[in-house]
């Protein structure tokens, strides 16, 4: 039987999804790896045997030799990809035969591009990402099976997931989402969100059936942080935050930005767990706070704080509707 286990964000994105998809992808045997939301508005920062990787577009699995496909959910920058590949390959990756895109994966235009180069309602990436799913659904986008510089890289999922006899069928499947819960289209802070649904059934409509899915990776932060135009973070904690950006080096992959700073939210937490089925829940980035020695929360809308990091790993522990939970340090390389 095949079987598919997704990673998801659920705050509001660089929880450090890539971290865990790539460990995952070391750890675990998965015959493929797949994005199956966003584009190149993701930055997913990589330490690959000591270097350092940015990928925006291409899955983790292609670090271990693992087939990695850019699902339909996706929207694809062309530029992007085969920038991304030739970085893969400096960094002395093989990266042939490795790299997949969905056919009907959408495409960002240079027109996507242009449009969005002067956005600042939202505070967008300005990757083109909004444009190109606009267009998707007004049913004027442009698919990937019809750019000539893509037919190389072009995959039909169904004949490469279902064309054979599902009891004799063995893939294993590393779903990897992009942003985070709190940006989906539909439940995040509209209209401060993204364009694409970021949550376990987006991983479905990449054609993985329900019964698929085995484990569903929640990953967050131990604090929270957010990058766009709303006010953010709190503004009466004293330098607290900045500190913790300084520490966490919370500057945005794709754009450089600051990220805006918060206490993490169990509240929300909850919510975002509850509402994506998580079995297993990754908490990232325990050392930014154990370097400050602070540790505050905020659960029933109230801050609670704690003497040590045992005691908010406790109170997580039992807080939360998740038997399997680790808390990570941010430092890490394979
Ligand atoms: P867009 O996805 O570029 O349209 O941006 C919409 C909102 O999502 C903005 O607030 C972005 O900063 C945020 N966003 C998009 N992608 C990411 C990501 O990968 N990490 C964090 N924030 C993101
Ligand atoms: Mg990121």
């Amino acid at each position: 039987m095949s079987r598919a286990d997704v990673v998801l964000g659920l705050q509001y994105g660089d929880e450090a999804k890539g971290k865990v998809t790539h460990y995952l992808a070391k750890y675990k045997t998965y015959t493929h790896v797949l994005r199956f939301n966003g584009g190149c508005n993701a930055g997913h920062t990589i330490y690959h045997k000591g270097k350092k990787f940015v990928t925006h577009h291409i899955p983790a699995g292609v670090f271990f030799g693992v087939k990695s496909i850019i699902g339909p959910g996706c929207v694809v920058n062309k530029e992007q990809f085969f920038k991304e590949l030739q970085e893969l390959r400096d960094g002395g990756l093989d990266v042939d035969n490795l790299v997949f895109i969905a056919e009907n994966a959408h495409v960002i235009t240079d027109e996507h591009l242009a449009e969005e180069q002067n956005e600042s309602k939202i505070g967008t990436t300005k990757r083109g990402n909004g444009p190109a799913y606009r267009d998707k659904y007004a049913r004027v986008g442009v698919r990937a099976k019809s750019v000539p510089e893509l037919q190389p890289y072009l995959i039909d999922l169904y004949e490469e997931f279902h064309n054979c006899d599902y009891d004799n069928c063995d893939l294993s499947v590393l779903c990897e989402g992009a942003q985070g819960f709190w940006l989906d289209i539909d439940w995040g802070d509209y209209p401060y969100v993204t364009s694409s649904h970021c949550g376990i059934a987006s991983a479905l409509l990449n054609c993985i059936p329900p019964s698929w899915i085995k484990d569903i990776w929640g990953v967050g932060k131990i604090y929270e942080t957010y990058v766009g135009a709303k006010q953010f973070e709190p503004q009466d904690e004293g330098d607290v935050f900045t500190k913790i950006r300084d520490i966490g080096q919370e500057y945005g992959a794709t754009t450089g930005r600051p990220r805006q700073c918060n206490w993490l939210n169990l509240d929300d937490l909850k919510k975002s767990i509850k509402l994506n089925d998580v079995n297993k829940l990754v908490i990232n980035k325990m050392d930014v706070l154990r370097d400050l020695d602070v540790w505050t929360l905020i659960n029933n809308n109230e801050k609670v704080s704690f003497e040590t990091e045992q005691e908010i790993e406790k109170y997580i522990r039992e807080a939360l509707p998740v038997k399997e939970i680790y808390f990570s340090d941010n430092k890490y390389s394979l």
